[in-house]
Parts: structure tokens; sequence; C-alpha cells
């Protein structure tokens, strides 16, 4: 049985570097990962957006969700739910997409601490 205490942890930047309302692309392993500090509490999540795979870093804030700059499309970043869907406004036409085109899983999210003044992020 694996100890959660012996999960590899990775020391991604210093506390102080990751204010509130900010967030940050680092990479793990090859992993694109989003960390940053919303509303008083740290997250760290996939970078790619669950739905067609554009870079999170590229959002903004809504409330505890990330916006995707792709489509539009919310989630929350702390529990990973897809929150909002977006429809499409074409020449005044409300433009319904292909149900499964509009499909998208939730958020993949990390365990992420703060410890003697650093940040680090696990992958597991
Ligand atoms: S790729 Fe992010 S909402 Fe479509």
């Amino acid at each position: 049985m694996t100890n959660p205490n012996d999960m590899e942890r990775y020391p991604i930047c210093k506390s102080n570097e990751l204010v509130e309302d900010t967030m940050r692309k680092v990479t793990i392993d090859t992993v694109d990962i989003l960390v940053g500090r919303r509303n008083g509490k740290l997250f760290a999540c996939n970078n790619s957006c669950p739905h067609k795979g554009a870079s999170l870093s590229k959002g903004h804030f809504n409330e505890d969700s990330i916006v995707c700059h792709m489509h539009g499309y919310e989630y929350n970043l702390f529990t990973g739910k897809l929150e909002k869907m977006r429809s499409w406004k074409k020449e005044d036409t409300w433009v319904e997409q292909d149900p499964e085109w509009r499909k998208s899983g939730d958020l993949i999210l990390y365990s992420i601490s703060e410890e003697n003044g650093t940040v680090y992020v696990s992958l597991k």
C-alpha cells in the first residue's frame, strides 16, 4: 500500500511568487500544469482544456472557475467540474453545435501544497 506521504512532490515556486488572482503554467515530467491562487486557495490542474485541448493558461478567472479562451467553457478549479458550456451566436442566429462536439469531461486536478514558503505539486 502506498503511503500518501510518500507521493513525489515537485517544488514549483516560492509561495510569494504565486500571488492572489494569478496563474502560471509549469511543466513536470512533460505534463503541462496550470497552477495558481484564487479566492485565497491554491489550485493545480492539467493545462489542457478537457473540451478540445486548448491551453487553459490563456483563459481567465470567473469566481472559482477558469474560462477557456477557445470556446468559453468554464471549469471549477477546486472540484474540476464543468460548470458552463456556451452556445454561439452568428449573424443574429444561435448556432447549436453537434452534441458530440459540445461534450466535455472534467478538469484533471493535482494535489498542491505550501510548506516553508515553497509551493509543491504532486502528479498523483
Ligand atoms: S477547447 Fe476549451 S472550451 Fe473548447
